[in-house]
């Protein structure tokens, strides 16, 4: 699996947290930036990592801000991607069972690191149920 993370100056310490992990597990990751904890505006990594996801170049995108809102507004804008704003283990779960969302984010300001990477474990390894109601919504968002 291919994922691709971003996040802001706010969400840049809890990024690199949960890039270690990553890097613990069989998949391939393409940090986006930000690089260090200098001001930025979320928008700009929220469209770099929805646009990879869109396009087909990342399987799923991870997005940290410091609440993880803006990201996920933002990440909603661009066609194709399904964000979804989690900061606890069911939502992870019911999100890729239900919304098969391809993008996930988190607030830095708002989680901790323990939790942030249960919470990526759990999205990551949950498929979508495929179960025709859940599909007919989906097919209805990207309408
Ligand atoms: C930055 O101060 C903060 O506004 C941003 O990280 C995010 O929380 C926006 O939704």
């Amino acid at each position: 699996m291919k994922i691709v993370i971003g996040s802001d100056h706010a969400g840049y310490e809890l990024k690199t947290k949960i890039l270690t992990y990553l890097n613990t597990l069989n998949v391939e990751v393409s940090d986006l930036g930000t690089n260090s904890l200098t001001s930025c505006d979320y928008n700009d990594f929220a469209v770099e990592v929805a646009t990879a996801v869109s396009q087909g170049k990342a399987d799923r995108g991870i997005l940290i801000c410091g609440t993880g809102i803006g990201m996920s507004i933002q990440a909603n804008k661009v066609s194709g991607v399904r964000a979804a704003l989690v900061h606890d283990l069911f939502s992870a779960k019911a999100t890729r069972l239900h919304n098969n969302s391809n993008v996930l984010t988190m607030g830095g300001r708002i989680i901790g690191e323990d939790l942030a990477k249960e919470i990526v474990h759990v999205w990551l390894h949950t498929e979508f149920s495929n179960e025709e109601r859940h599909q007919r919504r989906v097919n209805k968002l990207e309408k």
